[in-house]
């Protein structure tokens, strides 16, 4: 069974479509007081649950918001239970970067498995480690293959992939070596949270087209700068991607004014009218996510199928 938290409705309609089953009957609202409130009104005793919700803004409520249904379904006997969370918010809060820090990225893992989670299935989590962060079972997608085929397609003459910083080089590498194209490596700074600088540009992007590649665009500093520097640099065309587009702040205003000429993200967050943009294409996962489902609901394999590389 399939249901729907209120953070992404129509992903998880475009998943439940392409698995030919209807979305679970769920009231899922909130109180005068701003407390959430879940009923699930169909059985789910012995049934194998999906709950679909990513965990992006608001975080602290879309999180809340899943942790209820998942305790919804425990109190209902469900056989088992799986949060589908395509954008997993908090992930890049997985380390002390500073001394009395906490890493709230396990602190979210730990939170699923108490209210009774009994396996996750995710996208591009910020950095690969974070698997090891879930003691609940965990499958894992990559939206390179759906990011891959739209470039492809557009088949652009003297491609060079850009990692606007170093924690990107290894999946921009991976998207180089698939799309036949060259590599170029931002090395970036944060000076201070949420601000990006550029340092230095490693390879050759003069006369070039560019596609930066990235996990998420949050305040899109990070690409902004990037695209600012290649184009600096005698960059043509400059493209960008990511899997979540975040768009926190005045992302959306920031890309608009950048050189850079499409921004291609995939559907993991539902961008609202205020965050879309004609410079934007939206990919949709939906897909995907249907796959892996399908595959963990009958124990076939999710790795083998879907992720044949990043
Ligand atoms: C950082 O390591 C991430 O991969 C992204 O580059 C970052 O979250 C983007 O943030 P912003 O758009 O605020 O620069």
């Amino acid at each position: 069974m399939l249901f729907s938290g209120r953070s992404n409705e129509p992903l998880a309609r475009e998943i439940a479509s392409h698995l030919k089953i209807p979305l679970g009957q769920i009231i899922v609202k909130d109180f005068a007081d701003g407390e959430t409130y879940v009923n699930l009104l169909e059985t789910v005793r012995g049934k194998d649950v999906f709950l679909i919700q990513p965990t992006g803004f608001p975080a602290n409520h879309n999180l809340m918001e899943l942790l209820i249904m998942i305790d919804a379904c425990r109190r209902s006997m469900a056989g088992r239970i799986t949060a589908v969370i395509p954008y997993f918010g908090y992930s890049k809060q997985d380390r002390k970067a500073e001394k009395h820090e906490p890493i709230t990225a396990r602190l979210v893992a730990n939170l699923l498995e108490r209210a009774g989670a009994d396996g996750c299935l995710v996208m591009d989590l910020h950095a690969d480690q974070l698997q090891g962060f879930f003691d609940t079972r965990l499958d894992f997608l990559y939206a390179s293959s759906v990011i891959v085929d739209y470039f492809a397609k557009k088949k652009l003459n003297n491609l060079v992939i850009v990692a606007p910083d170093i924690g990107a080089s290894k999946r921009a590498r991976s998207y180089a070596k698939r799309l036949q194209a060259g590599l170029a490596i931002i090395d970036k700074r944060r000076p201070k949270p949420n601000v990006a600088e550029v340092m230095h540009l490693i390879g050759d992007v003069k006369g070039k087209n560019c596609l930066i590649v990235d996990d998420e665009i949050n305040t899109g500093g990070t690409i902004v700068n990037a695209a600012n520097a290649l184009k600096e640099n005698g960059a043509l065309d400059v493209f960008a991607s990511c899997t979540h587009p975040v768009f926190a702040a005045d992302c959306v205003e920031r890309l608009e004014k950048s050189p850079i000429k499409e921004i291609v993200v995939t559907n993991t967050i539902l961008l609202p009218k205020e965050k879309q943009s004609k410079k934007t294409t939206v990919l949709s996962v939906a897909k995907l996510f249907a796959e892996a489902i399908k595959a963990i609901h009958k124990e076939k394999s999710v790795s083998e199928l879907l992720n044949p590389a990043k």
